[in-house]
């Protein structure tokens, strides 16, 4: 992963004019880092099926990146979860204002569309993949997860419906770096295979997520925790007994899986995967 935060830093979001802080509150949530993990998803599918290809594909891993940090800086806003930590660092509205941090989220997400069709690859494939990022991350994926998770706050829902907003809000974009990871390789055959372990998988990340946010300190988490009581999250919805059981059966289940895969596809994903199914557990 050295490389692609190399690709990163090369590759930063880049405005000089008047406005003195702009390009600063561009740049600041990319640099304070974050697991990288949809990156690192998609990462490794190309390196399993195609490692010529590896740095072709950091246009596209980074094109996820910037549409999920942009996600997080909105969500971090005082209309939505109104969090003044994130990736260790205070969030955007604090440091500067809201202002700002609406529109550098705005800024974010058209970026990655911007990075994705300067990537070299057949027109083809780009279009594919800005697909994919649009319909993952849009108006029917993250967009509506997180309109559904915050419209329906002190309303408690069905434990269905609160897999829809989850997938929505997190797996999606979750499968849709799995997936991207095939269209590159032009793989499309396990392309759909491995956006349906990815629904799966984004399901477990949020669980976790949601476990993490009542068992870590925000040090540890690098934002702010015990934020989740309004939700629909798991822990509040569940319990957090409950909430283990589920993420445990379900890690038990996608470990299974793993094993069905192709097996340059099962060794590339078995280390980033091994240590995210379980880390819930951590602590
Ligand atoms: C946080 O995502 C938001 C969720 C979808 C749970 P990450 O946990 O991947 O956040 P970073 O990228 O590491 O900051
Ligand atoms: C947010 O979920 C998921 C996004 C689409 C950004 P959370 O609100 O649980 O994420 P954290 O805990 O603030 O990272
Ligand atoms: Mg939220
Ligand atoms: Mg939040
Ligand atoms: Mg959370």
């Amino acid at each position: 992963m050295q490389n692609f935060e190399q690709f990163l830093l090369d590759n930063l979001p880049q405005s000089q004019s008047i406005h003195p802080t702009y390009e600063a509150a561009l740049q600041n949530m990319l640099k304070a880092g974050g697991k990288r993990f949809r990156p690192a998803l998609l990462l490794d599918v190309v390196k399993a099926y195609n490692p010529l290809l590896i740095e072709s594909a950091y246009y596209a891993a980074y094109a996820i990146e910037l549409l999920h940090t942009y996600s997080l800086i909105h969500d971090d806003l005082p209309a939505m979860d109104d969090s003044p930590l994130r990736r260790g660092n205070p969030t955007l509205h604090i440091v500067f204002d809201e202002v700002t941090a609406i529109l550098v989220g705005d800024a974010l997400n058209t970026y990655a569309f911007e990075v994705l069709a300067q990537a070299p690859f057949s027109d083809e494939v780009k279009v594919k993949l800005v697909y994919e990022l649009a319909h993952n991350g849009g108006l029917n994926g993250m967009v509506l997860g997180q309109a559904i998770d915050c419209y329906f706050e002190n309303k408690p829902l069905a434990i269905e419906d609160i897999k829809t907003l989850h997938t929505n809000k997190t797996a999606k974009l979750i499968a849709a770096s799995l997936k991207m990871g095939a269209i590159i390789v032009g793989r499309d055959d396990v392309a759909q295979q491995l956006y349906d372990f990815g629904i799966r998988l984004g399901l477990l990340f949020q669980i976790q997520d949601d476990i993490l946010d009542v068992t870590q300190s925000d040090e540890e988490a690098g934002k702010l925790t015990n934020n989740d009581e309004d939700k629909n999250s798991f822990v509040t919805i569940l319990g957090l007994e409950r909430a283990f059981q589920e993420a445990d059966e379900l890690a038990d289940s996608l470990l299974l899986q793993i094993q069905t895969f192709d097996k340059s596809l099962s060794q590339e994903l078995s280390p980033l995967l091994s240590k995210y199914i379980t880390r819930h557990k951590g602590k």
